[in-house]
């Protein structure tokens, strides 16, 4: 392995297309389902393809697992060499934060029984979607812009 390389904290091929592949589903299926849920009135209902919107819910949950394993595997030895490191410090933090309350606001809305409650983890769940995407790119951009690799 490069010495330059393993010093800045590469992550290995597999682990990082690993972690791509879980997120790409995860932003495409939820992505689709908001597309549908916000064009056509932002509350359930009968105009919407509902039957559809259950399948990508399915997929979303089959890529949640994923998504779990892949940020599973980051903590171990990534964060705690990057934290060492005193690099991307922001960006690699909020990826975590954004992943708890992600986790935490799925699980509200497969269990929350209250309508208020579960319209609350929608939308902080939808939100932190889209900031975990925004952390991603400037997390892994700034490597990039820094290594040019
Ligand atoms: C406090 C937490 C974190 C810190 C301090 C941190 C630090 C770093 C640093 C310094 C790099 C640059 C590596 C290089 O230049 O080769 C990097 C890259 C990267 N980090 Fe993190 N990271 C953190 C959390 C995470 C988490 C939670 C994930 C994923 C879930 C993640 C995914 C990545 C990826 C995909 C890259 C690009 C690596 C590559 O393309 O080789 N990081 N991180
Ligand atoms: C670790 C990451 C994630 C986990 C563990 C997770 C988990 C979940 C779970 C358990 C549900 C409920 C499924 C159901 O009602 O059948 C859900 C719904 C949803 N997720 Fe995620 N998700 C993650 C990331 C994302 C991302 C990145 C987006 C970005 C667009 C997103 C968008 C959505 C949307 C739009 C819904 C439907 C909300 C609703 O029913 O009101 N999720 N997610």
């Amino acid at each position: 392995m490069n010495i330059t390389r393993h010093k800045r904290n590469h992550v290995p091929g597999w682990q990082r297309w690993f972690l791509y592949t879980a997120i790409s589903g995860l932003i495409l299926s939820g992505g689709i389902w908001m597309a549908y849920y916000w064009s056509l009135g932002g509350e359930m209902n009968e105009s919407m393809p509902l039957s559809f919107m259950r399948n990508l819910m399915m997929i979303h949950g089959i890529f949640a697992y994923l998504g779990a394993i892949a940020t599973g595997i980051f903590l171990n030895h990534h964060v705690v060499t990057g934290w060492r490191s005193r690099q991307q410090r922001g960006s690699g933090s909020s990826l975590l934060i954004l992943f708890v309350i992600l986790v935490g606001s799925g699980l509200m809305l497969y269990y929350a029984g209250d309508d208020d409650l579960r319209r609350l983890a929608s939308l902080a769940h939808q939100l932190a979607g889209a900031g975990l995407l925004l952390s991603l790119v400037i997390h892994v951009g700034k490597r990039l812009i820094t290594t040019g690799r």
